[in-house]
């Protein structure tokens, strides 16, 4: 396993993709345990990308609970269809909110957070975990996002589930 992340800091957040997920599946290939790849993973999207938060809530019932994570302290339990991260568990759909002011429901864990991403792991129907990507910044996600944080999702998926 690598054990230190290379990446080209002023590369283009696609590049950075590239560059990243191929050392994320060599990690998570390495390490069988669930909490322990999901914290690397937390830690590697910090590093390459600076995100203000970014981390992983499993659904155990009827709840989202927080998983690995980095960035500010977060909402311990979120039900199914609240904010984006329940809405995305129940839609089992990435959702993007460019201004989380105008998403219906939104979860404020922290009042810098702007905008949002969360990508769902789904299997045999089920949302089993999900990825939440905050920003402090408006508009901060696209479509480049969406395919590289799904593609993780999928390598999780095969690799871990
Ligand atoms: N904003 C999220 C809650 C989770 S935190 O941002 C880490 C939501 O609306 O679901």
């Amino acid at each position: 396993m690598a054990e230190e992340l290379i990446f080209s800091p002023q590369a283009s957040r696609e590049t950075r993709y590239t560059e990243v997920l191929p050392q994320i599946e060599a990690v998570i290939e390495g390490e069988t345990d669930l909490i322990a790849n999901l914290a690397n993973i937390a830690a590697i999207l910090k590093e390459a990308f600076g995100f203000f938060w970014v981390g992983f809530y499993r659904r155990i019932g009827n709840e989202l609970i927080l998983g690995p994570f980095q960035g500010p302290l977060a909402c311990t339990r979120i039900a199914i269809g609240k904010g984006v991260c329940g809405a995305s568990a129940q839609r089992r759909a990435t959702v993007l909110v460019p201004n989380v002011h105008e998403f219906p429901g939104h979860i404020a864990c922290s009042s810098l957070s702007k905008s949002e991403i969360v990508v769902p792991l789904v299997k045999d129907n089920e949302t089993l975990l999900i990825l939440d990507v905050d920003s402090d910044q408006y508009n901060d996600f696209s479509d480049v996002d969406v395919r590289y944080l799904e593609q993780l999702m999928t390598l999780i998926q095969s690799h871990l589930y």
